[in-house]
């Protein structure tokens, strides 16, 4: 499932502005380069296969940069016969639509051999738990990385280091291969990942062959005893939802959610979708009897669970010569089933005013009543001839619908394929004609993600992600959407909406008939960030079906000069 949320903006002249602005000669240097390139790669637990990796490795290196600061990054696309973009996930982009890294709604992708320059202006408030990945096809599989926003001043809760735990999933084939049995008619494959892999190590049980150890060894986290540890945790898989718990620390306390720090809350796992991210702080054993504590990692909701693990190691840090750590005989944790309520309705944002930088996402919530419109965005997974398709209320997405990204047509000509506010208001919100959903600057929106029942008669887990500013989550629920019940559900929560960009969309009980709605989740939005911003789910295998055969743009057309930064 995928759209397009095109933020189109009338600003045209003032982002060429911005552009020409920084037009580079041949003294320009970035700061940062990032290299795309494919490689023979044997990964833990899958046969030997093509592989993309950034400079070398999978996941790439940690880019790490600072709040209020902009930087420019180079991304080479050292792929011989594959085009590339690299997006920015969860970084706003508001003065660089441009940069935002999505083929046919921002920019051409980048052809093999050649590099695009991306600018990334973060505004303050933004520090936090990011990614950076390939929005071409299937391949951010591997080509991703961890992105860091640093704070510009002390960060609001006191830790002694920050760790990485970056999530991604390995499957038998190559993204390539993949992509064509994925979209074969009838579909050639209906499996899962193989195996998640915890900062690119994994090991436990596979998906295809239920109960089947995999014996590779494990990634190794160093800690000290009697520390406090900032852990990021990022969501890079491609398909799996995953839990994870940490054994022998029984409770870590949430403190960032996509970005935006969020009020203390404890909790004694985590659950994390695709294109999520958390920080949460882990305080270690004062006296650990044992060197290696595992992390646990399961996945729900698609094909069998697979189980993988990492260690915490208490004891002297890792060298290329300590021994190798494997997978437990049994598993120390015994880890739930999905829960669709955690963190719903009781995370808080953060708001000190000891600390402003780090409250800024607390502030100007838009209430009920300054709401000016409401979107439905209603998906469907229709199966015809036995090829998987899936429709955005109602409309099927084809390639060639968009002939050129819609950011380079405002570049170049002012806008020909401009949607149309009254196409689109007799439509629930969506312009039939250019295949987008406009908005207006200061236009206060709900957009009320539905799903129904598959053409299967079940319902399925999505993790719905809005590129550009992001939302203020509502929280979600089975059935549809009733704002005065959700409403009164938050006055009696302990819970405040925090910003977010990627939530989900709970299966719930699993079937339902064809075509009925089944749950939603509600966000809230000013319109206020100029741009061409796609919306979909990220899940990997369901953005390729909506992109070569579904899906269709989302555009918002801001009408008003504006200037923000
Ligand atoms: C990536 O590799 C290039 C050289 O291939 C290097 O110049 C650059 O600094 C590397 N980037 C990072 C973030 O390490
Ligand atoms: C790369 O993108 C261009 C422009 O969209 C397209 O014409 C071309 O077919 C793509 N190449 C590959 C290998 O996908
Ligand atoms: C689940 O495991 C069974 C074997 O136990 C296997 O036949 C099946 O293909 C697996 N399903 C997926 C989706 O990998
Ligand atoms: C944050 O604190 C300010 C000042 O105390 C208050 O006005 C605002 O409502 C608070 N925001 C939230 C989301 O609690
Ligand atoms: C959105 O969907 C709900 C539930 O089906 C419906 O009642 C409402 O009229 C729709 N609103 C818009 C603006 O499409």
């Amino acid at each position: 499932m995928r759209f397009f949320l095109l933020f189109i903006s009338v600003l045209t002249t003032e982002l060429i502005g911005v552009a020409s602005a920084a037009t580079h000669n041949e003294h320009f240097i970035p700061d940062a380069v990032l290299r795309v390139t494919e490689e023979e790669r044997k990964q833990s637990c899958v046969p030997l296969k093509d592989i993309l990796v950034v400079n070398g490795t999978s996941p790439g290196p940690t880019l790490k940069f600072t709040e209020g600061k902009t930087v420019w990054i180079r991304v080479y696309n050292d792929i011989a016969h594959q085009n590339l973009t690299m997006h920015w996930h969860g970084l706003t982009m508001a003065t660089a639509p441009f940069s935002d890294g999505t083929p046919q709604a921002s920019q051409w992708p980048i052809p093999p051999h050649h590099f695009f320059d991306y600018e990334l202006h973060v505004p303050i408030g933004y520090a936090g738990t990011y990614f950076y990945h390939s929005h071409v096809g299937l391949q951010a599989i591997s080509a991703a990385g961890p992105l860091i926003i640093e704070d510009k001043d002390t960060p609001p809760y006191n830790y002694d280091d920050d760790l990485i735990i970056f999530l991604q999933d390995v499957f038998e084939y190559s993204d390539e291969v993949l992509e064509e049995k994925l979209l074969a008619v009838p579909i050639a494959y209906q499996g899962s990942q193989e195996m998640v892999l915890i900062n690119g190590k994994g090991s436990g049980i596979v998906s295809s062959e239920l109960g089947k150890p995999c014996d590779d060894s494990l990634s190794v986290i160093d800690v000290e005893p009697g520390k406090t540890y900032r852990v990021r945790l990022i969501g890079g898989t491609a398909l799996s939802f995953n839990l994870l718990a940490i054994e022998g620390h029984d409770t870590i306390k949430v403190i960032e959610a996509d970005g935006a720090y969020t009020e203390r809350h404890e909790v004694s796992l985590m659950q994390v979708s695709p294109g999520q991210r958390y920080s949460f702080l882990l305080d270690t054993l004062e006296t650990p009897d044992k060197q290696y504590y595992y992390i646990q990692l399961e996945s729900r909701e698609f094909g069998n669970n697979t189980r993988s693990f990492a260690v915490l190691n208490y004891g002297p840090p890792q060298t290329e010569s300590s021994p190798p750590v494997y997978p437990p005989a049994s598993p120390p944790i015994t880890l739930p089933q999905t829960d669709p309520n955690w963190l719903e309705y009781s995370l808080r944002p953060y708001n000190d005013s000891q600390n402003p930088t780090a409250s800024i996402n607390a502030l100007d919530f838009p209430t009920a009543e300054e709401v000016t419109r409401r979107v439905n965005i209603t998906s469907y997974l229709d199966f015809p001839n036995y090829g998987l398709l899936y429709k955005i209320n109602g409309q099927t997405w084809k390639e060639d619908l968009v002939q050129e990204p819609f950011l380079v047509s405002l570049y170049k000509d002012g806008g020909s394929n401009w949607p149309s506010m009254e196409r689109a208001l007799q439509h629930d919100g969506l312009d039939p004609v250019t295949y987008a959903f406009p908005a207006v600057m200061g236009e206060v929106i709900e957009i009320v993600v539905q799903s129904t029942g598959t053409a299967f008669g079940t319902t399925e887990t999505h993790p719905w992600h809005a590129h550009g500013a992001h939302y203020w989550d509502l929280g979600s629920g089975e059935g549809v959407y009733n704002r005065e019940e959700n409403e009164a559900k938050w006055r009696r929560s302990i819970g405040h909406p925090v910003k977010r960009d990627t939530t989900n969309i709970y299966m719930y009980g699993g079937q339902a008939p064809p075509g009925t709605l089944t749950a939603w989740r509600a966000w809230r939005l000013r319109i206020n960030h100029p741009g061409v911003w796609m919306i979909h789910c990220h899940i990997l295998p369901h953005m390729v079906w909506g992109m070569n055969s579904v899906s269709f743009y989302i555009l918002r057309v801001i009408r008003h000069l504006q200037r923000y930064y």
